[in-house]
């Protein structure tokens, strides 16, 4: 069962596209539309579209687009039936009682339930006899009995099938294991547990589900394969969306998070009362991740190993974390320890003053650019002044610029003229290069037309009118049935504008008013994207029936031809006919055009 749309088109009503994307994003006024920062891409001039006269928005960067309801999905991570759900509670409308779910929504909840009955599983197995082996090693790390309860830690026993059977007598079936991925299948088509004697790490998602497991490995356990088993990427879990710990750091966050790499950080941090600890899980960080974070603190402290990787690191999370709006810094742990072996060896106390002098990520990368220059040489001073002019280039704050030009200057001895001079020459080479970038995005959008619709070179002439047609009715709803009585679904050319051209007679069928919104729930973002961009595009701005007319003609021949040629291809029995009658019509042109 489907929510009544009278229900959707009263939620859109309530939820009016402009104030519900002004929560996320910041958007300024241009002529009738708005613009802002896209969300979903990282850009540093505006390419994010609203255009509140149809309740859409577009991403000329990305291609996203759509209306309230697919924002809402793209930018909570929820899917279609959720996203209603949670704009009918914002906006206080009640939805008919339940019953409507869809069968991906069906889908989901099971391997929700499948992932609790799995956390619920390992942690009995760790407070069970059986399970010692795991909860002394927990015990031995530090974690208090409150921890590991709070966190619902669990252990996965030594055994190939006993989670199988567990969840069978549940009533689950070995499919939705799979698909919940807590099982996996051998070559020889058997099924086993994926996690074997494993100290289980639940991930909670921000709203408090069991979305997903981290299992490790006990130490010298070498035929484990692997310290960390993870879930994979299942209908519930994308890894690059989540973070470990945010549904405790989610509220506790109000003056900073604090980005650390691993599990076993976090559930220390948060044992030693730093519960505003979060980490990426078994992947570098991603621009999802910086979403997150940015939606629910202003500042993020950096707190990665002291080594190699975590350096670079932290170099990378600082440039993704460039334009989120989020104050930045940097905490080295001495002694290339980790956070929670430091908290052991040295307390909570200790931390916290390691917290307090975290410094901003300019003055980390200041630090860093000494690395290997001898600085009581000119030489070494030189390239280390180049290169922190460099640094100090980057922040777009005059004040912040001046502070750190001046500690310099009185530290090296150099003019305050010469090296603002050299900051503002790096700044100009910067926006050079910006420009340059942002040309580059615009050019390379993540959706390109062709790859929405890969069909689109089966006949330019054909798609291009089919684009036309879909503006037109997406423009003039009123021409719907016309285009329905001249031109049937079936005759449309490519897969993607056959579909959407179907969706929006069904859609004037069932009395619902015809825009963006009847696309929402079965196209993708980028899909969506594309018909926003058909809809708010300007060519069918005038004699918009003339142009109808055009279309439907363009596409009834296009699409003969190129069946024609098609069933030729397959040796369909009608095709002589079919190309008979392609071939008087020729000629018939031919003799007109003769006389
Ligand atoms: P670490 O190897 O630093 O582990 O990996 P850790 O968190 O400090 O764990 P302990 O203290 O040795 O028990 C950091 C993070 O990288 C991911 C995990 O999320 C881990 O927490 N990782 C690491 C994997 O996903 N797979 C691996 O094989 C190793
Ligand atoms: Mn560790």
């Amino acid at each position: 069962m489907a929510i009544p749309h009278e229900v959707i088109e009263e939620i859109k009503y309530r939820n009016e596209i402009e104030s519900a994307i002004s929560q996320y994003v910041n958007l300024k006024r241009r002529g009738k539309n708005l613009v802002g920062l896209c969300p979903f891409h990282s850009e540093k001039t505006p390419s994010f579209t609203v255009y509140p006269e149809n309740g859409s928005f577009y991403c000329f960067g990305c291609g996203v687009g759509g209306d309230v309801i697919t924002f809402t999905g793209l930018i909570e991570n929820l899917d279609y039936i959720e996203s209603v759900k949670l704009l009918a509670e914002k906006s206080g409308v009640t939805l008919p009682q339940d019953g409507y779910d869809d069968s991906m929504q069906r889908l989901k909840n099971r391997i929700y339930d499948i992932n609790r009955e799995t956390a619920k599983f390992f942690h009995t197995q760790l407070m069970s006899d059986g399970g010692k082996w795991a909860l002394s090693y927990l015990l031995g790390r530090g974690l208090t009995l409150k921890t590991i309860k709070q966190f619902g830690l669990g252990a996965a026993p030594d055994s190939w099938d006993s989670l199988i059977n567990h969840l069978k007598e549940k009533g689950f079936t070995i499919n939705e294991m799979l698909t919940a991925n807590v099982i996996g299948k051998s070559q020889r088509g058997s099924f086993y547990d994926r996690f074997r004697k494993r100290v289980m790490f639940p991930i909670i998602n921000i709203r408090g589900n069991v979305v997903g497991f981290s299992g490790r490995a006990m130490p010298g356990d070498d035929k484990a394969g692997g310290k960390y088993v993870n879930t994979s990427d299942t209908p519930v879990y994308k890894k690059s969306e989540n973070l470990f710990g945010i549904n405790y750091a989610k509220n506790n966050c109000a003056e900073q998070m604090i980005l650390v790499e691993g599990n076993m950080d976090v559930i220390s941090l948060h044992q030693a009362g730093f519960s505003n600890a979060v980490a990426p899980l078994g992947t570098a960080f991603t621009p999802e991740q910086v979403n997150l974070i940015a939606r629910y603190t202003k500042e993020i402290v950096l707190m990665l190993d002291a080594d190699a990787a975590g350096q670079k690191a932290i170099r990378r999370a600082s440039q993704l974390l460039e334009n989120s709006g989020l104050n930045v810094k940097v905490v080295v742990i001495p002694d290339g320890k980790d956070p929670d072996e430091f908290i052991k060896n040295n307390g909570a106390d200790r931390f916290k003053a390691l917290l307090q002098g975290a410094v901003s990520d300019i003055e980390y990368k200041l630090l860093m650019a000494a690395d290997g220059l001898l600085l009581d040489t000119d030489d070494g001073r030189l390239k280390y002044l180049n290169n922190a002019a460099q640094i100090i280039s980057s922040t777009d704050d005059v004040m912040t610029r001046d502070i750190y030009i001046g500690r310099l200057c009185e530290k090296y001895g150099v003019s305050r003229t010469a090296l603002t001079a050299k900051v503002d020459e790096y700044r100009k080479q910067n926006k050079r290069f910006k420009q340059k970038q942002e040309i580059n995005d615009i050019l390379r959008p993540k959706y390109t037309k062709d790859d929405i619709n890969p069909e689109r070179r089966k006949s330019t002439r054909g798609v291009a009118a089919e684009e036309t047609l879909l503006a037109v009715l997406l423009q003039h709803p009123d021409f719907v049935e016309y285009a329905k009585e001249n031109l049937p679904s079936d005759k449309m050319i490519t897969d993607l504008n056959r579909r959407a051209y179907k969706t929006l007679l069904e859609a004037a069928q069932e009395g619902l008013s015809v825009d963006i919104s009847v696309f929402a729930q079965s196209f993708s973002a980028g899909e969506v994207g594309y018909l926003v961009s058909l809809q708010n595009g300007d060519k069918a701005s005038n004699n918009a029936k003339i142009v109808l007319k055009d279309c439907i003609k363009v596409i009834l021949e296009e699409n003969m031809l190129l069946n024609s040629s098609a069933d030729e291809a397959e040796g369909i029995e009608d095709w002589a006919s079919k190309l008979q009658e392609i071939i008087n019509k020729k000629a018939k042109g031919n003799e007109n055009n003769g006389r």
